[in-house]
């Protein structure tokens, strides 16, 4: 018998949904999979108020995590573990962070074969990047990576998901698509499960080989990286300005926080689609290095 372990936190059940259609294959009476949601010691609103909503932005950002419940009885002798996360902020969740650093992961880790599962609206590559330093930190085997996102593509995500966070309503505009990722992306996810219940049984999750590949695991759009990084860079500088403007949830944030979504608001309707076009000329002249660097993020499953 061997034991597969599913690590994940998901605030509203997309992220389990995906895990739940992952693993419908995986499970068998030769393979046990066993779920541990992480559960922060405060609970996350939801719909969330405006300003709670940004308020965890810089802990997201700086990688601070928050006080989770320790796990009972977690076992330490899993053949595979499935890290499934959400993004926050261009990072992992707040939650997610917070396990990882804690002494459990350290624990539960040490040399086992990880699958990475992201479920989020379009921008994973740099919170995989941090992923990556963490499950090395803790002493994993990175083996497999595998990347949802939101309907829609990066514009209408950028106001269905936001809609979504603050009213709790999916589809709040009625001309576009609901917010989240497509049902059926989440039903063909037992394709992933298939493949690894076929691989357990041959001891692959022992090699360095990704078991994933040719699965359409991991799709980078090449577009979104120099967005991300330049978002990214700013997030930094913004973060650094609320946290040193008050504790949480002070009046001082909430005055930083009322600025930075105007800059943000700003940026988006501003910023973004010039850069868009920008991008989209620059790109043409460099294919090949956009090519190259999607291969590059989009290891080890690869597409
Ligand atoms: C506070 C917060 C910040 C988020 N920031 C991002 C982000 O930067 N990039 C992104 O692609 N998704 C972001 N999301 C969306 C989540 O990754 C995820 O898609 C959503 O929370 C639904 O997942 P769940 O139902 O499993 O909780 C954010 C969500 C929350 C609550």
């Amino acid at each position: 018998m061997k034991k597969v372990l599913v690590l994940y936190y998901s605030q509203n059940g997309q992220l389990k949904a995906v895990l739940e259609s992952f693993t419908s294959t995986l499970e068998d009476e030769k393979i046990q999979v066993d779920y541990r949601a992480i559960t922060p010691k405060r609970k996350y609103p939801f719909p969330w108020p405006f300003y709670e909503f940004f308020d965890e932005f810089p802990e997201a950002v700086h990688l601070d995590g928050c006080e989770i419940e320790e796990l009972k009885d977690l076992a330490d002798d899993y053949d595979l573990i499935i890290l499934g996360y959400t993004v926050w902020y261009m990072a992992p969740s707040i939650s997610i962070t917070a396990f990882m650093k804690s002494e459990q992961a350290k624990k539960v880790f040490k040399d086992k074969p990880v699958v990475s599962v992201v479920a989020c609206r379009d921008m994973w590559v740099l919170a995989q990047e941090k992923i990556k330093v963490m499950l090395q930190d803790v002493g994993a085997r990175h083996m497999d990576h595998v990347a949802l996102t939101d309907q829609g593509g990066e514009v209408v995500s950028l106001v269905t998901l936001p809609t979504y966070m603050l009213t709790g309503k999916r589809k709040y505009f009625s001309f576009l698509p609901p917010a989240g990722i497509k049902q059926e992306e989440i039903a063909a996810c037992d394709r992933f499960g298939a493949r690894l219940n076929q691989a357990l049984k041959q001891d692959k999750e022992k090699g360095n080989e990704a078991m994933l590949k040719d699965l359409g695991a991991c799709v980078v759009n090449g577009k979104l990286i120099a967005t991300e990084k330049i978002a990214n860079r700013s997030f930094h500088i913004w973060s650094k300005l609320i946290k040193k403007s008050g504790k949480k949830y002070s009046m001082g944030r909430k005055v930083v926080i009322t600025i930075y979504v105007a800059f943000l608001l700003l940026l988006i309707f501003t910023v973004i689609p010039l850069n868009i076009i920008a991008r989209k000329i620059l790109n043409s002249f460099q294919k090949e290095k956009l090519k190259a660097m999607e291969a590059m993020y989009e290891l080890p499953s690869g597409r």
